[in-house]
């Protein structure tokens, strides 16, 4: 029998998070960055969209602008997160940490990933939804990380994940999105919403896939 190395602290927080995620379908990490790098790449997400980086949220390429903001009413702004902007770095390093880990573990397969900035302002939300489109597979978690300080259940803007159960009903988990929390979930299986929010709502959202991207 080979002696096992005890985890490290950081490869504790991932193991709960990999088998949250394989038992439940789900994983919240608090604290999944210090407070100053989450702070900072709030203000970089803003700074982004004062200067009008930022584009309005599609679902799918044929849907009407109408259509599109009765579904969800964000605004993103897409990183390279092979190159990503100096505030973000710290997140994306853990990030590619954990995948690591998920992937030697657990064979996840992960290859690729696609994260934006996401900003609902008040009165933002988006309906009930699946993330992956029949056209792709290739997302296999979501990965969100919230960037607001202070938030209160008044506030609004809850993600809520709806798990089926075994007699045909169904349970839901609300989650704050409150800064320094990473939410994972399995993009294929569990349907969510993104309650009203009466403030601005700011997070790194993303998805971690199986195959590389095409271009
Ligand atoms: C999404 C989404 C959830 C959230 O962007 O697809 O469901 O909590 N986001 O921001
Ligand atoms: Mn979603």
């Amino acid at each position: 029998m080979t002696t096992q190395q005890p985890l490290s602290q950081e490869e504790q927080l991932f193991e709960t998070a990999i088998s949250s995620i394989l038992t439940q379908g789900y994983a919240i990490v608090d604290g999944f960055l210090p407070s100053e790098a989450t702070s900072a790449i709030l203000q970089d997400l803003q700074q982004a969209f004062a200067e009008g980086r930022f584009d309005q949220a599609g679902i799918g390429n044929q849907q009407s602008y109408q259509m599109n903001q009765e579904i969800r009413r964000d605004r993103i702004h897409w990183l390279d997160h092979k190159q990503p902007p100096a505030p973000c770095q710290l997140f994306f390093s853990r990030l590619q940490e954990m995948i690591a880990y998920f992937n030697r573990t657990c064979y996840l397969g992960i290859r690729d990933l696609e994260m934006h900035y996401a900003r609902y302002g008040a009165g933002g939300f988006y309906k009930r939804h699946l993330d992956v489109f029949h056209r792709s597979q290739a997302r296999k978690l979501s990965a969100i990380f919230y960037l607001n300080e202070n938030w209160q259940e008044a506030d609004g803007g809850a993600l809520v994940m709806y798990f089926p159960q075994e007699d045909g009903g169904e349970h839901s988990l609300k989650v704050l999105p409150e800064a320094g929390r990473l939410v994972l979930f399995n993009s294929q299986l569990i349907e969510h919403e993104v309650q009203q929010s009466a403030r601005e709502r700011c997070s790194i959202t993303g998805w971690l896939k199986d195959e590389p991207a095409l271009f």
